[in-house]
């Protein structure tokens, strides 16, 4: 391969179009005569709606129709189903019906649709619909309900629910040094910058839809499904999208309503979801207690891990977040417990959110190794080193690679790690302690199926396409490199083309799987379209760099070359169904190391992250200056978690009180003074052509748990219910305050 464009930071071939507004997205689109719809949602946590009075929204102007339980168009139940015969075990792939009943499953859930002529009567109308509601009892906070919680067949991604080996409560019992610590980490919203929107249209017997998704295929196949019609009537775009974590990879109610309203009313329908509905109907990270409990010896040496996660469910829908899963492959100890448990509250379902399992997992474990770690007085680095596994602690496979040691050792050289404070709170600048806090990095690295297909003209230029989605991570820039890297043109005369349900299927930008799963698909269609190339000049040799065709000594240009042996161009395609037996075989994933400084007021408790960076160790990195944004955007993130992040539930209610992102606290840019992510590169073999592995939610895995941990270096206060904020550090502080003297 050509290192020189593979690996290049090259600046985002999209970049021009989004900063210049030309790059539209999803409710931008024109559309002629197009009726706008907004939703009206539940204001009750539990119970059926009783009544919708619907002639105070008809008095507003431009009002045209209110979609309703009662007159909505019939449409698949809830679920897999089989109508289609579509995959059934993809949750992704459910129908999910809007307005199918009058129940009500949680606050914020759709109990309308209002469509007018403009978004402002719309709008009104939704506001002025008289609802009433049958109210039922509703069971909206988590600890008060912690004994129904239930053991779920598998998790998130179907991994297993429960892991056990060894003895580990005799282990435990016996053990020299022990750890066992409860950590609760909240609700956590992903917001993205974008909104859900769709705008849909009825045109020659099909559906075609412009909307914002992570996964093109997943969500036309769920909207095919929805609506009960063949999947190939359906035509699905989303070319750009303004972030997703996780909220996009399925299919979200506004997609739904617009394509029902659009058959209805035979127009063109826009929906979006508002900000604050969004803290509703787009998932959320559930609500979590997580107890670890770690046995060891004198000298640090792990004989047990057991970590343990109870978290909120929907009665409606399952979803199990894998928050103990890392643990399985993290540290090496010869008796071991991981356990999920289920608690349904009548709230929305969770989903998956960024880093799903190791975000809200990692701030437990890496918190509790800290913990050990200053139990014993020991250096936290030198801890993890000394429970470095060989192997796979649980599934006895080798690693495919194991970079976590180097990258803790790189990122303590590189921090200044020898200077950290040994003692808790022992160093005072004024009124201000500082600590400095680690924690590891781990995220599994797997690809799911792809397929892409690139056609040659006749100058040479190259197209490439592929449905899949660039969410703001940088695809159609890695796409083009790997492109203009394997057929040996320059980037300039290739275009990526993505988010058309037209082209090539992909699973789509997700689990950091996305890069590597349309690289690779991307690739394969390359090269099988170098042979075609050369088979059509009867020259097997034949390489092109550079833009030059070579062959037997001879070089022309590649447009000369095309001219004279395939003047109608040429196409290929590929197509693979990811990671297979590299997977099984192997243990494998990205590794990383996070160090954080942070200053804790002794007298008002308030806590300023001072500087952060992460070493991380991804494979073989396609685009450094991409890489590093998707680490940084990661690590901030779990800034966020550790010090502000906190979805709060009024119980009585079942409401998100703070919805909207003036209320629900992100890091914003004076929260992260100086922040740095440095990339090792141990090409991985194991993971696929180009040797490299995922890095889309690495950054965010064990980031909050190195402020965490750095919070208790600075103040010696070990806040264990997340987010560490003034009134908790607040509470512990006269004690510090006379240690720190
Ligand atoms: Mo990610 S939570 O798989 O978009």
């Amino acid at each position: 391969m050509n290192d020189t464009i593979i690996g290049r930071p090259m600046a985002r071939v999209d970049g021009a179009l989004k900063v210049t507004g030309q790059a539209p997205y999803a409710y931008e689109y024109p559309a002629q005569g197009v009726v706008y719809g907004v939703m009206a949602t539940a204001t009750i946590a539990r119970g059926r709606v009783a009544s919708i009075d619907t002639g105070p929204a008809f008095a507003v102007p431009g009002v045209l129709h209110v979609m309703t339980s009662r007159n909505a168009p019939s449409q698949h139940r809830f679920g897999p189903g089989d109508a289609t015969g579509l995959l059934a075990g993809n949750r992704f792939l459910f129908a999910r019906p809007v307005l199918a009943d009058d129940q009500v499953r949680y606050h914020g859930e759709p109990v309308a649709l209002v469509l007018a002529e403009t978004f402002e009567a719309a709008r009104d109308g939704a506001a002025r619909l008289d609802v009433r509601y049958a109210i039922e009892p509703a069971r909206c906070a988590l600890e008060p309900e912690l004994a129904r919680a239930y053991r779920p067949d598998a998790i998130n991604a179907g991994m297993e629910t429960d892991t056990t080996i060894g003895d580990f409560e005799a282990d435990f019992a016996r053990a020299a040094v022990t750890v066992d610590a409860r950590y609760r980490t909240p609700y956590q919203k992903h917001n993205a910058m974008e909104p859900h929107a769709a705008l849909a249209e009825w045109r020659e017997g099909g559906l075609v839809v412009h909307t914002s998704t992570q996964s093109v295929a997943n969500t036309r196949k769920a909207l095919a499904k929805t609506l009960g019609i063949d999947v190939a009537r359906v035509r699905l775009h989303s070319p750009y999208v303004g972030g997703g974590f996780g909220a996009k990879l399925g299919m979200q109610p506004e997609v739904v309503f617009a394509a029902l309203a659009a058959g209805l009313l035979r127009r063109p329908v826009k929906v979006a979801q508002t900000r604050q509905q969004m803290f509703a109907t787009v998932g959320h990270r559930p609500e979590m207690i997580q107890r670890v409990r770690l046995a060891a010896d004198a000298t640090g040496r792990l004989s047990g891990i057991a970590h343990e996660a109870w978290m909120q469910t929907s009665p409606h829908e399952e979803f199990a977040e894998q928050a103990a899963a890392f643990t399985r492959s993290l540290y090496a100890a010869p008796n071991r417990i991981t356990r999920h448990r289920l608690v349904p509250l009548d709230l929305p379902p969770g989903d998956t959110m960024r880093a799903p399992g190791e975000a809200p997992g990692m701030m437990a474990l890496e918190a509790a190794m800290d913990e050990l770690a200053s139990t014993l007085g020991m250096d936290p680095i030198a801890l993890r080193i000394r429970n470095e596994p060989a192997v796979d602690p649980e599934r006895r496979v080798p690693f495919s690679s194991r970079p976590l040691v180097r990258c803790m050792n790189e990122g303590a050289r590189r921090f200044g790690w020898d200077q950290r404070p040994t003692r808790p709170a022992s160093r005072r600048e004024g009124d201000r302690l500082i600590g400095y806090g680690m924690a590891a990095a781990i995220r599994p690295n797997y690809m799911r199926n792809g397929a892409a297909s690139v056609a040659m003209d006749a100058a040479g230029r190259v197209t490439a396409r592929l449905d899949m989605t660039d969410i703001g991570t940088g695809t159609y820039t890695i796409l083009t490199q790997i492109a203009a890297d394997a057929l040996g043109v320059p980037p300039a005369s290739v275009e990526v083309r993505l988010g058309d349900s037209a082209f090539p299927e992909n699973w789509g930008s997700g689990g950091s799987f996305g890069a590597t799963s349309s690289g690779v698909a991307l690739h394969g269609a390359c090269v099988a379209l170098r042979a075609k190339l050369a088979a059509a000049a009867g020259r097997p040799e034949l390489r092109i760099v550079d833009g030059q065709v070579r062959a037997g000594g001879a070089a022309e240009p590649i447009a000369t070359f095309m001219a004279r042996v395939a003047p109608a161009g040429l196409s290929a395609e590929y197509a693979h169904t990811g990671s297979g037996k590299s997977y099984t075989e192997y243990s494998q994933h990205s590794f990383g190391a996070h160090f954080a400084e942070v200053a804790v007021d002794a007298l008002t408790g308030e806590v300023r992250l001072r500087r952060m960076l992460g070493v991380f160790d991804a494979g073989r990195v396609f685009n450094p200056r991409l890489a590093r944004s998707q680490l940084i955007g990661g690590m901030i993130w779990g800034v966020g978690a550790a010090l502000l992040e906190e979805g709060v539930v009024d119980p009585r209610f079942g409401h998100f009180v703070n919805a909207g992102l003036g209320e629900y606290h992100v890091a914003v840019a004076a929260d992260v003074p100086e922040v740095d992510a440095v990339i090792l590169e141990t090409p991985d073999d194991k993971a696929n052509v180009f040797g490299a592995k995922g890095v889309g939610e690495l950054g965010t895995c064990g980031s909050a748990a190195a402020v965490a941990n750095a919070v208790f270096n600075a103040c010696g206060i070990r806040v264990r219910d997340y987010p560490i904020t003034v009134e908790k550090v607040l509470a512990g502080l006269p004690d510090a305050r006379i240690r720190a003297g």
